[in-house]
């Protein structure tokens, strides 16, 4: 099982690589700050944190 950070997680595109890797059985955290994504696109399972990329190192340890 891997570790994976999917930024932009609640968005189209992020939002299904996601699914797709908690499907493969690997561990997801979702980094987005919703500026178009939507909290409720985040697959179950994976973890959300709010923020944006550009701040990733103050949100994430
Ligand atoms: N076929 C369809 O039904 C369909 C539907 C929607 C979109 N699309 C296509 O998909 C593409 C867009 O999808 P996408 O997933 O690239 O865009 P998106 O806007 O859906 O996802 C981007 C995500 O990144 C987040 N984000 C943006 N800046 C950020 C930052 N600085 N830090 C953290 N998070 C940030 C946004 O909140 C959003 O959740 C386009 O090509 C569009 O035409 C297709």
């Amino acid at each position: 099982m891997g570790k994976y950070l999917v930024t932009g997680g609640a968005g189209y595109v992020g939002s299904v690589v996601a699914a797709h890797l908690l499907e493969a059985g690997h561990q997801v955290t979702v980094l987005d700050d919703l500026s178009t994504g939507f909290a409720a696109g985040v697959p179950e399972g994976a973890e959300f944190v709010r923020g944006r990329i550009q701040d990733a190192g103050e949100v994430l340890d």
